[in-house]
Order: C-alpha cells, then structure tokens, then sequence
C-alpha cells in the first residue's frame, strides 16, 4: 500500500477496505446530502473497483474519498466516478491531495487519459479540476436526468 501526505497534514490516501464501509457511508451522506449512494451501491463500487476505491484518513477518521474506474474495453480510459472532502476538512488541499493520488495511480497503470463530470456551476471543483490541467470537451444536459447538467472533463495522462 502506497502512502501519500500533503505539508505538515497527517492525513494518508489509501486504498479502502471492507471495514471503512460503514463510515465511508456517513462521510458520503454528510458529503453529498441526498445525493449520496446508498450502502448497497457503496458496496457494489467497493467490490468492483477495489484498489481504485481510494479513502483520505486523518487522525483515524475518514475524510474523503475517490472512486475511479477503469473502462474495461481498452484499459486506457478512466473515470472519476466519486470526488469528495467532507465539510469541516474542506479547504486544507484533500481534495487535490486525492487527486493527485489518483492520477499518479492511473498514470502507472498506463491509462492514457481520465474523465470526470460535473456540475456547472460547481466553482470550487471547477477550480481545482482547471488546476489540475482537466479540460472541458463536452456539455451534457439532464446528463443525470432532468434538471442534472453536467460538464465533462478530461485530461491526457502520460
Ligand atoms: C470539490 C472538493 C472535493 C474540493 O476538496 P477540498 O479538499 O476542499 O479542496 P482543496 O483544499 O484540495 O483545494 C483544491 C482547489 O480547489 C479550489 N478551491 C478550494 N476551496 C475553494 C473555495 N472555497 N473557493 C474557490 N475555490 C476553492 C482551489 O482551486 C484549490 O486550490 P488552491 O488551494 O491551490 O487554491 C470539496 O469541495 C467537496 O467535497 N465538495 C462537495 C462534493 C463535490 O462537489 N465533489 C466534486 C464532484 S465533481
């Protein structure tokens, strides 16, 4: 298992196990509100998944998560499936933190390039995507259905 930190913060990425389940479940519901997955699906992403299901600790609790996956056609796209920090540890540079880890992860494991969606007028996750050299190549509307527009962003790996 690989570890990653970020400045003085103590917080580790890593990959999740079996029993971050249930708090992976709370932390995606304080995240998300109802937009969260239920436990079932949760379950279902972790199974599939697996090492790319990855979990930011800190001080022993969860933090975030990011969900990527691989298409299985070519091996050489992924998505980011799932992005997120919960509130109170919003702004101390996890969400890049996983980020990072993940298109480190991806890069070695030779997908040539990573998509992700979001929401317009998500700013924040807009920013750090931009940052992090994500560029827009489509606007999808009711991508998500009625009402549920979403941006799609892709950067080059490799
Ligand atoms: C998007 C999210 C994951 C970012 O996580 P975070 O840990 O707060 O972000 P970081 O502290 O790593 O900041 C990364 C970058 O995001 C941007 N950012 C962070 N907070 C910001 C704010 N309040 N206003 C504007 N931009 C902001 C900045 O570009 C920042 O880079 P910088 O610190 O070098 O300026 C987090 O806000 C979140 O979980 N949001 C709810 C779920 C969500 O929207 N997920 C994305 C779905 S596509």
């Amino acid at each position: 298992m690989r570890e990653s930190t970020r400045k003085n913060d103590a917080a580790t990425v890593r990959c999740a196990t079996e029993r971050d389940l249930d708090q992976l479940h709370s932390i995606d519901q304080v995240i998300f509100l109802d937009d969260a997955y239920q436990f079932f699906v949760l379950r279902q992403l972790f199974e599939v998944h697996g090492e790319r299901f990855l979990v930011l600790e800190h001080e022993r609790e969860l933090a975030g998560y990011a969900i990527l996956a691989t298409t299985p056609d070519d091996r050489r796209h992924s998505w980011v499936l799932g992005l997120g920090v919960v509130p109170r540890d919003r702004g101390r540079g996890y969400g890049r933190l996983l980020m990072r880890e993940a298109i480190e992860r991806l890069t070695a494991d030779e997908v040539a390039e990573v998509r992700l969606s979001v929401e317009p007028n998500n700013e924040i996750a807009l920013n750090l995507y931009r940052s992090m050299r994500f560029e827009t190549i489509d606007r999808r509307q009711a991508y998500f259905g009625p009402g549920h527009d979403r941006l799609i962003m892709a950067r080059k790996l490799g």
